[in-house]
């Protein structure tokens, strides 16, 4: 047991998915998963381990932002010996080169925390994603026709961020939409030497005002976990490069 996991080791499996949304862990399970077991419900974060097409995979809750995320990213890579997690959540576009139900792959992510000033002072630190992660979810999406993106996340701490500014000129460096976790969960990757990836499916646009409906929403959810399992599945045949 972690101090926020109430499971057992050899309980959680060694990849994992992570949507923002505690429910969201339980849909994949059901939807996705064979023989799903849940192994967490404290504080209601909910966590399930199960297979798909044969490899042993988990899906956990992180909660909303970046203190959240690190918490369960941080327990996940130390305390439970996790060498993968791709982040299966949402974003605001922020460019017109993504339109909603896209999928934006996270290439980096930029962000306004605190938090990695309070790891490395005067340093900005560059949160990137794995790239063998990166290079597979992105031959899966092409084979599948799926409309994808990949570039800049900016994970900001303000879901309403009062400076109407900040995301036009973001977009003017290319960044592509905004969530809330992408880049601590990068850094816990590159402190543990662990593969970390977030895709996110654009869900509004905050420049054209374009929103999804539910039902939208459920399908390009259920293609980008697809593609988030395809992925890990691809990573286990695949020789390691590292
Ligand atoms: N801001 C932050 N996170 C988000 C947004 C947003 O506009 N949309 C989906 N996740």
């Amino acid at each position: 047991m972690s101090t926020h996991i109430g499971a057992e080791h050899g309980q959680i499996a060694s990849h994992v998915l992570m949507p923002g949304d505690p429910l969201r862990a339980r849909w994949i399970a059901e939807t996705f998963l064979e023989d799903p077991q849940q192994y967490n419900d404290v504080r209601g974060m909910l966590g399930y381990t199960g297979t798909y097409k044969g490899v042993r995979i988990s899906a956990q809750g992180s909660g909303m932002g970046q203190p959240s995320m690190a918490i369960y990213a941080q327990e996940l890579f130390e305390q439970y010996d996790v060498q993968t997690i791709i982040r299966v959540g949402t974003c605001g576009g922020v460019s017109d080169a993504v339109k909603v139900r896209d999928v934006v792959l996270g290439v980096a992510a930029s962000t306004d925390s605190a938090m990695n000033r309070s790891r490395f002072g005067n340093v900005t630190f560059a949160p990137a994603a794995d790239f063998d992660l990166l290079r597979i979810a992105a031959d899966v999406a092409e084979e599948r026709t799926m409309p994808l993106a990949a570039g800049g996340l900016f994970s900001s701490d303000q879901f309403y961020n009062p400076d109407r500014e900040i995301v036009p000129n973001l977009a003017r460096y290319g960044i592509l939409g905004v969530e809330m976790e992408a880049a601590a969960l990068y850094t816990l990757g590159a402190q543990f030497g662990r593969r970390a990836l977030s895709i996110c499916t654009v869900s509004d646009h905050l420049l054209t005002g374009e929103e999804t409906s539910a039902l939208e929403r459920q399908e390009s959810f259920s293609d980008m976990m697809e593609l988030a399992l395809e992925t890990i599945v691809r990573l286990e045949q695949k020789p390691r490069t590292r």
